[in-house]
């Protein structure tokens, strides 16, 4: 079968022939349909975040995907069945551990997982994927088209989730939310807090001119953009209101002390990026007080649990399909994926408009 690999660090995304895997007891053979991109993969891709597995010297990609049970192997799939894979697994070599038996392999820490496509385990970009039943999470056929972007609402249903439980406390009734960034991540969290989770004002940061397709989404969204570039995100209080939740997709490492300022009093930001080291000073005494007198919270999330992924999938259906036609800006086939990584590879993308999220397409639904 085909697949599409890495080596991290030191080449570009390449097609390469795989046997088709064989499912072991309790996992289902799946056929891939869609495989998504995210900033994650251009990390994994640099050298800079994730790794090989074991005795390997390339890693194939894809964390986002969305396939159909090819072969249920005895466990209680259905072929034809479309799913959505979770990304961890646990160690090689090993069954399971205390996290992954409690449903949580999200909160287990390093060392105690592997990510399919970023750390340590195969991702799902291939013709046919092996997956343990209960790390498949069913999505309904009117949505296997978007299925691929489960796995990165799930990541924001899961630091949504982990903020408003450091706010449980209190009578609290958040009204305005931030979203730094506008890339994949940031766009699919600003229509979130628009759309779903009801937010009375919502704002989102980037840095780009106008026209951008990413700021023609948030337009119409009805989400106001901040451009970095003229107000930064420590004065945004004065230039637009204090917000009751920031949620960091940058990976700009600042931002995460910045967002201190960004808060309203009892507010809490959700910090995502997954930064290089960069040192700059910080007014440490001053973030320190303004946490303490006035009741912030910062919180550090990664990766989702089944739960999220299936909290997912319902705020999937409730998204307008609008916004998926424009957040998707390319699904490339196998013969030309190279377009579904244009940061990456040398593929002429000149007439692609700026990407916000592409997708490779392993076979057509
Ligand atoms: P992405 O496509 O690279 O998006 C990042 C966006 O932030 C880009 O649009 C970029 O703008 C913008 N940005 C960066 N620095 C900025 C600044 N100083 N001011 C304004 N905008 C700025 O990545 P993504 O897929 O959306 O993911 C976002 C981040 O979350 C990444 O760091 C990724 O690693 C991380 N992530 C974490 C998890 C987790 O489980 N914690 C899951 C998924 C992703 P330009 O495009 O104009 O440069
Ligand atoms: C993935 C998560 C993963 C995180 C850190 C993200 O892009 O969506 O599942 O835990 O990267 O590797
Ligand atoms: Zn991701």
């Amino acid at each position: 079968m085909k697949a599409i690999a890495v080596e991290p660090g030191a080449g570009s995304p390449e097609l390469v022939e795989l046997p088709v895997p064989e499912p072991a007891a309790g996992e289902a053979l799946v056929r891939t349909l869609r495989v998504g991109v995210d900033g994650t993969d251009y990390e994994v891709i640099d050298g800079c975040h994730g790794g090989v597995p074991d005795g390997d010297d390339r890693l194939v990609l894809g964390h986002e995907a969305v396939g159909v049970v090819e072969d249920p192997n005895g466990t209680d799939l259905e072929r034809g069945q479309y799913v959505v894979p979770t990304v961890r697994r646990p160690p090689s070599g090993t069954e399971t551990n205390a996290y992954f038996e409690r449903g949580e392999p999200d909160m287990a820490p390093e060392g105690e997982y592997v990510e399919r496509g970023i750390v340590g385990a195969h991702g799902f970009m291939a013709e046919y994927f092996t997956s343990p039943a209960d790390a498949l999470v069913p999505v309904p056929d009117a949505l296997a088209h978007v299925g691929f972007l489960v796995e990165p609402i799930s990541i924001t249903e899961k630091a949504l989730e982990h903020a408003a439980a450091t706010r449980s406390a209190f009578d609290w009734q958040p009204e305005s939310a931030l979203v730094l960034g506008n890339g994949s991540l940031g766009l699919l969290t600003a229509a979130m807090f628009e759309t779903t989770l009801g937010y009375d004002r919502v704002y989102c940061l980037g840095r780009r001119d106008r026209p951008d397709p990413s700021i023609a989404v948030l337009d119409e969204l009805g989400v106001t953009y901040v451009d970095s570039r003229e107000t930064p995100v420590s004065e945004i209080p004065e230039t637009y209101e204090p917000m009751d939740v920031v949620y960091e997709a940058t990976g700009y490492a600042k931002h995460a002390f910045e967002s201190i300022d960004a808060l309203a009093p009892n507010g809490v930001a959700a910090l995502l990026g997954v930064p290089g080291d960069w040192s700059f000073e910080v007014d440490g005494g001053r973030l320190h007080r303004e946490l303490v007198l006035h009741n912030k919270a910062l919180v550090g999330s990664v990766n989702s649990n089944r739960e999220h992924f299936a909290a997912a999938t319902d705020t999937l259906s409730q998204l307008p399909s609008w916004l998926f036609e424009e957040v998707v800006t390319g699904i490339y086939g196998l013969e030309e994926f190279e377009r579904a990584f244009p940061a990456a590879t040398t593929a002429d993308s000149a007439a692609d408009d700026t990407p916000i999220k592409t997708a490779v397409e392993f076979e057509s639904i």
